[in-house]
């Protein structure tokens, strides 16, 4: 499909300019002590995120759920799981949210429900069921011993076979995540419309104001299931991410979806677009003049140092591959009409200090205010997630695995045990794999105030709360202006009176063989900056590229030194304007 270039990535829009901040509802605010966020929980934090100056939430999954994956698998898409409260709420959510200015954007999980859906129950009940074809159900295969299996070797992205099988109808059925979420069959324009109806429009009707879409370019499969190469000779179930994303018809799909549904209305949509890595084939999605999707969270860079088969099997990541991904996203809409995101947290990623800063208690203040001096000068739609903003951390290497609850950390961690027979060492690397990038590292309640479980809920939380919340918590940085909070609210509000230049303006790397510092200029029309980030414990000398000569004004910094110096004490961040 011919783009059409243009420039049309600079016009002006809501999504594009305003402050995203995610909620994760079991870990926001529990408000009746049952140990679970809640929405009232949330309601009652709405003019906290509006003083933080968040123009958009983006709400993970609330809907009914058995929970197995916490959320994302829906076994009813207009109900609500009910230690989070009721449709009730949710509606007086929106109402408060919109009485504040603010947008609400809800997830969409329509590439599986969870497997007590109603549907799926339908679909697996008899092999005549009309709702049969609703889900990918295929008959097994027999090895040469005669033993039974799977109709082909794709792995799970949570491990293990991406099949599951049915003792009542005697077939397999596709789960690309847990056997708990089998994947919808989108094949099925039954499937289509009834996603379209009951996930969509019933929301939109309510007056939500878009989507972050989950694993958005997985609904179309190659067809028909064909083995995946063998890449790891040690399993029976390989990597098959080449022939369940970004399949033939996922780029139709996605047209059906905005023109019948999403063109109607005033609205944002996100898409998780896991292994895209090709330019390209992302422009495809975000273009506006392909009418898809506004906008997609790319991974290259939240996934550095993630192992290839195996996330858990981490390697050593340097700055001159982050500076590699951060200029390939950034450039990518140059002269185009895409859009993009900017984000180094979610509900999937360990935190960002932990991980691309120091949560050494000497650096995590100054690195959290680096990263925050980091994203808010970047082009794109800014994404943050709760308790970023106050600089949250990884749980301490301390916690045993007893503590961590998330499928994916268990199933890895099982799974290690089970291969190497609880191999000591290796367990030990596993426990540390999980320490540095698991997922529970974002799911630990949000850390309110010192006092027990740090005023998260009054009963016994889901989760244990992170043992830094005694320093680390909202009621002591909300009036602190040196605080990390104070530093986002300021940071945010500087990149909104820059918008021109710091939402839509164009990023040029420099110094980019620099391995210490992060040196970059934005520039729209006569509008330049200058953002100079040091990314180590040390000091560091920083070069002012050519093009920045002029006059430097300082107007953001993370610390007292003179806006005359070259050098840069650590994690030190500056934003100068040019003249
Ligand atoms: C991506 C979501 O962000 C993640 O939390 C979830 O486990 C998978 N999709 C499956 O829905």
């Amino acid at each position: 499909m011919p783009l059409i270039p243009n420039t049309s990535n600079t016009d002006k829009r809501w999504w594009k300019e305003g402050v995203v901040y995610q909620i994760y509802p079991s870990s926001f605010k529990d408000s009746n002590g049952d140990g679970m966020g809640d929405i009232p929980g949330i309601i009652s934090k709405l003019d906290y995120i509006k003083d933080l100056g968040v123009d958009i939430v983006w709400l993970s999954p609330f809907y009914a759920s058995p929970q197995v994956d916490m959320g994302y698998d829906i076994s009813d898409y207009q109900d609500v799981y009910g230690p989070y409260g009721t449709v009730d709420d949710v509606k007086e959510l929106i109402q408060g949210c919109h009485k504040r200015n603010i947008r609400i954007i809800f997830d969409l999980v329509v590439n599986h429900t969870s497997d007590q859906h109603a549907w799926f129950k339908e679909s697996r009940s008899s092999k005549v069921n009309p709702k049969r074809d609703w889900y990918y159900w295929r008959p097994a295969k027999y090895d040469e011993q005669g033993n039974r299996m799977p109709p082909c070797n794709w792995r799970s992205c949570f491990g293990g076979s991406a099949w599951t099988w049915d003792e009542t109808t005697q077939e397999y059925y596709l789960n690309l995540f847990t056997p708990e979420q089998p994947d919808l069959n989108w094949e099925n324009e039954d499937v289509r419309k009834a996603i379209y109806d009951n996930a969509m429009r019933f929301w939109l009707d309510l007056g939500v104001d878009g989507f972050r879409i989950d694993v958005v370019n997985m609904y179309s499969k190659h067809l028909p299931f064909a083995d995946a190469p063998i890449t790891d000779s040690s399993s029976a179930w390989q990597l098959a991410v080449e022939l369940f994303c970004n399949g033939p018809r996922m780029y139709e799909f996605l047209e059906e979806m905005n023109s019948s549904v999403l063109s109607h209305y005033d609205v944002m949509t996100v898409g998780e677009l896991p292994c895209t890595p090709e330019p390209e084939a992302v422009l495809r999605y975000v273009s506006s003049s392909a009418k898809k999707l506004n906008m997609v969270f790319q991974m290259d860079l939240v996934t550095l140092g993630f192992g290839k088969n195996e996330k858990f099997e981490t390697t050593e990541w340097n700055l001159l591959q982050f500076k590699a991904f951060l200029d390939k996203w950034q450039c990518f809409i140059n002269g185009n009409d895409g859009w993009t995101t900017i984000f180094l947290e979610n509900h999937d990623q360990a935190r960002s200090i932990s991980r691309f800063g120091s949560d050494d208690p000497a650096f995590r203040e100054i690195s959290g205010k680096m990263l925050a001096t980091f994203l808010c000068t970047l082009t794109g739609t800014l994404f943050l997630y709760q308790g970023q903003e106050i600089g949250m951390i990884n749980a301490p290497k301390s916690w045993p695995i007893e503590e961590y609850k998330d499928v994916e950390s268990l199933n890895f961690y099982n799974h290690v045990k089970k291969s190497t027979n609880s191999d000591e060492k290796a367990l030990s690397k596993a426990h540390s794999a999980i320490q540095a990038v698991a997922r529970d590292h974002s799911r630990t309640p949000v850390q309110w105030d010192s006092s027990q479980h740090g005023g998260f809920t009054t009963g016994q939380p889901w989760m244990r709360v992170n043992d830094s919340f005694s320093y680390i918590n909202v009621r002591d940085q909300e009036h602190d202006e040196n605080s990390v909070l104070s530093f986002w609210r300021k940071a945010i509000e500087f990149r909104k009176n820059y918008k021109e230049l710091l939402v839509y303006g164009e990023f040029q790397l420099c110094d980019a063989e620099n391995t210490k510092t992060l040196t970059y200029l934005k520039v729209h029309n006569d509008q330049k900056a200058l953002v100079v980030l040091n990314f180590t414990k040390e000091e560091q000398t920083f070069m002012v590229p050519k093009e920045a000569h002029g006059q430097m004004d300082l107007v953001l910094s993370n610390s007292k030194t003179s806006s005359e110096s070259k050098q840069l004490g650590p994690f030190e961040a500056r934003v100068y304007l040019i003249n």
